[in-house]
């Protein structure tokens, strides 16, 4: 049986490049045969967060996102990292094996550093407790946005260490990148969109303040009427997240064309704010659904849970033998 598998930190509140990098393609391999684990990564988040409140809240919060987006407690296993306890075993015994200057290299903590974060020894074991995640489950495949195919790579590398010193215990895990612009989701500034660099658009938000944010999307000041190339527009690469491609192109061929006819920046955020709020209508019902009924999120919480330390008990078992510890 195939398994898919991937987490999502609760650092913040999701944004537009989680949902299609991530949660809309996870939530689509539920129509494939295989076991899906989806978790939130709340081990991870606490390299980066300090407010016990605000860190549960986002718990919760992701954990509502995945369910009113449509992940399926019947169909996938929905669950909190740190209920797994076999995860953080399994990331000392990686530790082990793994080279410091392996772990040097990491994107995660280099971009961290950079921005002037003074790093944790958390911090710098993250793509460590990640290899754990992925391989406490066996996975085969590890849906996520192209950001994190760093990570996938340093587990390939882990599962290789600890394989050829102890032999075959780990499954070695493939990454699934959505294809097209979803795989790297531009924020408003047009960098990538990061809960981290406040350029993102909550997939939720509505009404003022989707508009206010919107607003923000950067554009130039070239008038309307000149004719621009459609490849170079922010704002058109947010709209083909959410348009059929008929409707697409005929934006794009008035931009292209420009005179009379041409929309100016400021119709296509029009049109930007009702695409955003059409598409998540039925996922925002959901939402607020959710938030009236916090037991039944406590419930599959920790029915998957249940379902996901079976599977890691058992990894972490061979793993304690296959290194002399049993
Ligand atoms: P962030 O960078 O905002 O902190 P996370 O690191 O928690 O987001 O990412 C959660 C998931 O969302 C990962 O699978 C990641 O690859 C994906 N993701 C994050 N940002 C983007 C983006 N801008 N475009 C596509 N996928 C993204
Ligand atoms: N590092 C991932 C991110 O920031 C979150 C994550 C933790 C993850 N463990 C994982 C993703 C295991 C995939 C598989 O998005």
């Amino acid at each position: 049986m195939t398994t898919y598998l991937s987490g999502i930190q609760p650092s913040g509140l999701l944004h537009l490049g989680n949902y299609f990098g991530a949660i809309r393609p996870q939530v689509a391999l539920q129509e494939r045969d295989g076991d899906k684990f989806y978790f939130i990564a709340d081990y991870h988040a606490l390299t980066t967060s300090d407010d016990p409140e605000e860190l549960r809240g986002h718990v919760r919060e992701v954990a509502i996102s995945y369910l009113a987006c449509g992940l399926d407690p019947a169909r996938a296993s929905l669950f909190r990292q740190s209920d797994v306890p076999e995860v953080t075993e399994l990331t000392w015994l990686l530790a082990t094996v793994t080279g410091m200057g392996v772990l040097e290299r990491a994107v995660s903590y280099k971009d961290k550093v950079a921005r002037g974060l003074k790093p944790n020894v958390g911090l710098f074991l993250y793509p460590v407790l990640q290899a754990s995640d992925i391989l406490a489950y066996d996975s085969d495949f590890v849906p996520v946005g192209g950001d994190q195919v760093q990570h996938i790579e340093l587990t390939q590398d882990m599962a290789g260490y600890f394989n050829g010193r102890y032999g075959e215990v780990f499954h070695r895990p493939e990454a699934l990148v959505p294809s097209g612009r979803s795989a790297k989701v531009p924020g408003v500034d047009g960098e990538k969109m990061s809960k981290s660099y406040g350029n993102g658009i909550w997939l939720f938000e509505t009404g003022k303040r989707l508009k206010k944010v919107v607003g923000r999307i950067l554009t130039d000041s070239r008038p309307p009427e000149e004719p621009k190339d459609p490849d170079g527009l922010l704002l058109l690469d947010f709209l083909a997240l959410f348009l059929e491609p008929g409707e697409l192109e005929d934006w794009r061929e008035r931009v292209r064309a420009g005179g009379e006819g041409a929309p100016g920046y400021g119709h296509l955020k029009v049109r930007l704010v009702e695409a955003i709020e059409e598409h998540f209508a039925p996922a925002r019902e959901r939402r607020e659904a959710l938030l009236q009924d916090p037991g039944e999120v406590d419930r599959i919480l920790e029915r998957g849970a249940a379902v996901a330390r079976e599977r890691a008990r058992a990894t972490r078992d061979r793993a304690l033998r296959a290194c002399g510890l049993r």
